[in-house]
Order: structure tokens, then C-alpha cells, then sequence
């Protein structure tokens, strides 16, 4: 069989347009006849003894030590799950498997950029795991010893990551696509005492020297005394003696013999720096006991993973928190095969995607609602040219996805028969938190359904009350969960001010507005800080966006808040058209009158300027910040994290010239 459905663009349109209306999905009956979780009987045990609950879920690990209390809540709002307990991540991850005869599964079917091939499986994993943990130790890496990871998506960033979990060395990943002064800075932070890297990168044909520039700011870097090299390219880099080793030949040369370190359940397994809304990064800490039982509990039960059967594929980059729970963590402590793709979605064409699901059998697929819009813009013609017909769950993460990019994705890449969750979860949540179990909750589209067993969301407002169904208000979490960070690290006072001091010591702060709705499901509307008070209507962003977006010519919106004499605020949309339409007076006109359609006049954008990008991390995060610098006329801050700096000069233009037009 070849493609999934098979439909002209023509007829597509009006079958998406006629789903809009549609409120619910049910779960589809064949997926939900064979499900792990088939009833709701988990929701009801989770209610009644939540601390329960999750001890059960927890003794799915391999514990060295049994725990002594499941939560202490005695220094609040520091938390510690599972206290006197020990276990190790990566032998969770490997070893357990390996011992049960499963050496030969393998953990990552791994494809290079330009088509190489690569089965890793479990047991060699585990042999290079225990390698580097020797090179580290013979290095002088103590646990507690902050490891820096700099590595594009290859296997040896799982084998990276594991071998500092193995003796109990936190791991700081930096995305690799970050800058070097932004990897300098997470090293200084964090004060690494080693940084594991490569010679080069590729991404769509070009080759970057990575090397090269971490030379550059490794002298102010003091703490820094191993650089581990990993040859990718096998380009020519220069190599200080004494402080840097190549990868193949370190681990060539050291025993394989490495026991797993019995670790306390609350030894930190790492510290991932995340955004927040000042300047300088947050370092999200992650324990090990809890985070483990948050990660392999959601991974197996929001993705319905048959270890034995499925073959997943979580499209994220390792150096977010997506990559660290859903492509490292959870898919190996719960023994899956998965995927892993170095390179971008439309290299070298844009159906690279839909060719490894096919030649895979991929059958449980995770992604973020931008790339969707994306493959909406590129046409249908790309998926189609593959048999998708193995999947049988589709998952997005990362930001609200609207209605009509969900609906996409259920129809084209799902034909119809598979599941769609929305997940719902943060860098400090550690796990997913708010998504449907798909054979249990309806989807609704553009809402991510229920807060998972165990999980206890509200929505409040300023004061800490909660507000009615149906309003909106600010999300909070109002009891521990085992994931949850434990800090920000070396940085106690700032993760109490950010995430308990607006509702105290106990309900954390999540910092994105919700409403629930009167069947208890949770609309996310976005970051507060992206809220829009238009003649003190509060609209947000990211809604204003959703409704741009599902005008059946446009691709892509990102709306800012900009000064206004008469209302306060006004709304300012960037938006890009589908292909090749070209904006127009009459166009502006339908795009308002959509907007008013779907919320209300209130939402309608005062001004509209047509681009062909808008500017976005690279992790595929529109940043409204660069957009609210132009639209104020100020100078442009921080674009180092810009996936294409050359856009921000590109839209300059563009707003001057709608200005005066
Ligand atoms: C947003 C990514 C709506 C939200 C795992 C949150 C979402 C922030 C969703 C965390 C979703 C993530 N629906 N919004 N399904 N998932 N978000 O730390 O605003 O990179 O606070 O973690 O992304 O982003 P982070």
C-alpha cells in the first residue's frame, strides 16, 4: 500500500474545513481495543492515594535500595521523592535489559544526515556507556561533577548522557544548535568540570566546525579540565595535550568493566538551562528516583508503548527537555526502539520524515505542532508519497496546536486511525502532565485534555482562588509530583521566587494561562508573559494566532501586543500565507473578519504585515520578544538564539513599509 489517505489539495480543504466544527474524537476502536490503559480506574486510585500511586509506578525501576518515604514535604517547597532509596539511570536504562536477554533489541535505529545507517542496540549501549564512565572517572569525574554535553543527534549523546548518570555525574546538555558564547555560559554557570563535543556538525549539507569554537572560550572556562572529542566528520582539529581526548580512542582504551553506582533517589541526574523571562538562563535541576518514575510511567502510558512491537520516533533535539525524557530517558529505562534523525525535516527533500516512518515501521510518532505547520505549508504531496500505514499513535508537544494543524495531522499522517496527544508539560515538569491517555479521554483538538493520574492542576487567579470553569486564569500545580525539578541550581532563592512565591510554598507556579472547561479539560493559552490586554480584554497571543492560522490561506502567524493610544495594547500579526499567495487589502480584510469570527471583534489584528518568516529559536519557538523590539522601535536584543538571524532584517523592512502604507 502506498500513502496514508489519499486526497487532491482541492477536496482536502473542504473535508479539514467541515472538521473544524467537530468538538470531539473518540478514541478510535481498534487502537483502544488493545490498549494499555483501557479504563479509567487509574484516575480514580491516583485521586484517592496519590503518593501511592506513584510508589507503585516507581517499583517498575530497579531499585538497589528500597525507599524509606515515598514524599517528604518536611522542607517544602523542596521537595524529595522516594528518600533513601538507591538506583542508577543508566542501569535502568541498560543494564536491566541486557541481564534479561534483550542486548540484541536495538535501542536506536540511527540515520546520518546524508543517509547513513547505524542499529545500536541495548548491549552496545552498555559497553560504551561503561567505557566513557572509566575514561570520566580516570579523568578525575567525581558524582556531584557537573559534565558538559555538546553534541549533535548522534548515538554518542545517549552514550554521553548515560555514562555521566552511571557514576553520578549531572549532565548539562546544550542543544546543538546553540551558539558558542551560550555554551560558554552554561559551562560557567554550571562550573563543568569536563565537556563532551565534537569535531563538526553537518545540517543540510554544510559542515560547521564545533571544535574549533569551544577552543575559543574554553581558556575562560577554568573548571573545565577534560575535553572528550567525538569524531564525526573526522575533520582536522587541533587538540591540547593533557586536556583533550578523542572519543574512539579513549574508550578503545578503557576497561568495560563498570558497575553502576547505587545513587541516592534525589542525586541530581542533571541540570538543563532553560529560558526564563530575564536574561540569564535558568538551570533546571532533575533528580533521579522521581524523575525516572515520572518519565518511564508517562512514556509507556501516554504513548501506549509495547516495548516489544513499537518502533517510536520523538523528533526533538536530545538538548531539550523533550530529547532528555522522551529520546533518551523514558524510550530506554521502558527498553523501546526508537529512532534517531541527525538532520532537519526537509533535508534532503522535505518527505525525509515520511520516508524513515516507512522504512522503520515507525508506529508511535511525537513532534511539535510548528514542524506540522511546516509540512502543512510544503503540501500533502510529501506525506503521501509514503506508506504511514504502521503508525498508530501521533503525539505533539511544545506549544497549544491549533485545531487545524491537529486536524492535518490526524487526517494525513494519521489516516484517520490514530490517536492524537497533546502533551502538555514543561523543562521543570520533567514528564508530561496534561494529555489524554488515548484509548481512555476523547481528543478535543487545540486543548490537551486531562491532567494525568497523579496530577493535580488548578486554575487561579491573582489571589490563588480558582477561578470558574470556563474562565480564564493561571495555571498552578497544586501538589508535588515525582518529576518535578528540585531547584535551579546553585540557585535556591530564584526557584522559590519563580515557582512559590505567588501561591505560596506549596503550589507551583507554572507560568502559562489555562482555562478548564466544563468536562475538566485544560485549554492552555500560552505563556503569561505573552498576554495581550487589548481595552482591558485580555486575549493571548497564542490564540490570536491559532484563529489567524486556521484561515484556510494562511501558513503561520505570530501576533505581539503593541502600543496603542486608544486601546492600551493593539494586536501587530506577522503572518506568512499558504504558497505562493500574495498579501492583499482584500486579504487583510478576511483575515480580520476570520479573526472576529472565531473569538470576537475585541481580537481583531490592527495590523497586519505579510512575511515570508517570522523569527524563531531553534527549537521552532516563535520569539514574540524580537517581534515586540521592532514593532516599539527598539533596538533589537538577543538574536544569537535565532534559528535564521537574517529574517530580523527582513521583517524591519516589512514593518516599515506597512507602517507608511
Ligand atoms: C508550552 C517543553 C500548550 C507551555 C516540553 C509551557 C505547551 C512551555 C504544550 C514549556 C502543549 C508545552 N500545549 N502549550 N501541549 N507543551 N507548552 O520548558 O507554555 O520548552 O509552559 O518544555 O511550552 O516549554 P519547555
Amino acid at each position: 500500500m502506498e500513502g496514508g489517505t489519499k486526497v487532491s489539495a482541492e477536496q482536502l480543504e473542504k473535508e479539514l474545513a467541515e472538521l473544524l466544527d467537530r468538538e470531539t474524537f473518540e478514541p478510535p476502536e481498534e487502537f483502544a481495543a488493545g490498549a494499555l490503559v483501557s479504563d479509567e480506574s487509574a484516575y480514580a486510585e491516583a485521586e484517592k492515594d496519590p503518593e501511592g500511586w506513584w510508589a507503585k509506578q516507581a517499583e517498575a525501576l530497579d531499585w538497589f535500595e528500597p525507599w524509606d518515604t515515598v514524599l517528604d514535604e518536611s522542607d517544602a517547597p523542596f521537595y524529595k521523592w522516594f528518600a533513601g532509596g538507591k538506583l542508577n539511570a543508566s542501569y535502568n536504562a541498560l543494564d536491566r535489559h541486557v541481564e534479561a536477554g534483550r542486548g540484541d533489541r536495538v535501542a536506536f535505529h540511527w540515520r546520518g544526515e546524508e543517509g547513513e545507517e547505524r542499529d545500536v542496540t541495548y548491549a552496545e549501549l552498555l559497553r560504551d556507556t561503561k567505557r566513557l564512565a572509566n575514561v570520566l572517572k580516570d579523568r578525575g569525574v567525581q558524582p556531584g561533577d557537573v559534565v558538559g554535553i555538546f553534541l549533535p543527534m548522534i548515538p554518542e549523546v545517549a552514550v554521553a548522557m548515560l555514562a555521566c548518570a552511571r557514576i553520578g555525574a549531572p549532565h548539562n546538555v546544550v542543544f546543538g544548535g546553540f551558539s558558542p558564547e551560550s555554551v560558554k555560559e552554561r559551562m560557567e554557570f554550571s562550573e563543568a568540570k569536563a565537556l563532551i563535543t565534537v569535531d563538526c556538525a553537518r545540517r543540510k549539507g554544510k559542515v560547521a566546525a564545533i571544535k574549533p569554537d569551544v577552543d575559543e572560550f574554553l581558556g575562560d572556562v577554568p573548571s573545565i579540565e577534560t575535553v572528550v572529542v567525538v569524531r564525526n566528520t573526522g575533520a582536522d582539529v587541533d587538540m591540547q595535550e593533557g586536556r583533550d581526548l578523542f572519543y574512539d580512542e579513549a574508550i578503545e582504551a578503557a576497561s568495560e568493566d563498570c558497575p553502576a553506582e547505587p545513587l541516592d533517589a534525589e542525586h541530581p541526574l542533571y541540570v538543563l538551562y532553560t529560558s526564563g523571562s530575564t536574561a540569564k538562563p535558568k538551570g533546571i535541576l532533575h533528580t533521579t528516583g522521581g524523575y525516572l518514575t515520572g518519565i518511564a510511567w508517562t512514556h509507556r502510558h501516554v504513548f501506549d508503548l509495547r516495548p516489544d512491537d513499537d518502533v517510536y520516533w520523538c523528533s526533538a533535539d536530545v538538548g531539550w527537555v523533550t530529547g532528555h525524557s522522551y529520546i533518551v530517558y523514558g524510550p530506554l529505562v521502558n527498553g523501546a526502539t526508537s529512532v534517531m534523525y541527525e538532520g532537519a525535516p526537509d533535508y534532503p527533500d522535505k518527505d525525509i520524515w515520511w520516508e524513515l516512518c516507512e522504512r522503520y515501521g515507525v508506529t508511535l510518532f511525537y513532534t511539535a505542532p510548528t514542524a506540522i505547520r511546516a509540512c502543512i505549508k510544503w503540501g500533502i504531496e510529501y506525506p503521501q508519497r509514503h506508506d504511514l500505514s504502521k503508525l498508530r499513535l501521533l503525539g505533539t508537544v511544545g506549544e497549544p496546536i491549533n485545531p487545524k494543524a491537529w486536524l492535518w495531522y490526524w487526517k494525513i499522517i494519521g489516516g484517520e486511525r490514530c490517536p492524537v496527544v497533546d502533551t502538555w508539560w514543561q523543562t521543570e515538569t520533567g514528564a508530561i502532565m496534561i494529555s489524554a491517555l488515548p484509548a481512555v479521554v476523547p481528543a478535543k483538538p487545540g486543548s490537551a485534555t486531562r491532567p494525568l493520574p497523579g496530577v493535580f492542576p488548578a486554575v487561579l487567579d491573582e489571589e490563588g482562588n480558582e477561578v470558574p470553569d470556563g474562565e480564564q486564569g493561571l495555571l498552578a500545580i497544586t501538589r508535588p509530583w515525582p518529576s518535578m525539578l528540585r531547584n535551579l541550581f546553585k540557585d535556591p532563592e530564584r526557584y522559590k521566587e519563580t515557582y512559590f512565591s505567588k501561591f505560596g510554598d506549596t503550589t507551583y507556579f507554572v507560568g502559562d494561562a489555562a482555562r478548564r472547561d466544563e468536562d475538566g479539560y485544560f485549554w492552555i493559552v500560552g505563556r503569561v508573559d505573552d498576554v495581550v490586554n487589548v481595552s482591558g480584554h485580555r486575549l493571548s497571543t497564542a490564540e490570536v494566532e491559532s484563529a489567524i492560522v486556521s484561515h484556510p490561506k494562511v501558513a503561520e502567524a505570530a501576533v505581539i501586543g503593541q502600543q496603542d493610544e486608544d486601546t492600551g495594547q493593539s494586536i501587530a500579526a506577522f503572518v506568512i500565507l499558504e504558497g505562493d499567495l500574495e498579501g492583499s487589502e482584500q486579504l487583510e480584510t478576511e483575515v480580520r473578519e476570520h479573526v472576529a469570527r472565531r473569538i470576537g471583534k475585541l481580537a481583531r489584528p490592527k495590523r497586519i504585515i505579510w512575511t515570508a518568516d517570522v523569527p524563531k529559536t531553534r527549537s521552532g519557538k516563535i520569539m514574540r520578544r524580537l517581534l515586540r523590539d521592532i514593532a516599539e522601535g527598539r533596538e533589537l536584543g538577543d538574536v544569537t538564539t535565532l534559528r535564521e538571524p537574517g529574517v530580523m532584517k527582513d521583517l524591519e523592512g516589512k514593518f516599515a513599509d506597512s507602517e507608511s502604507s
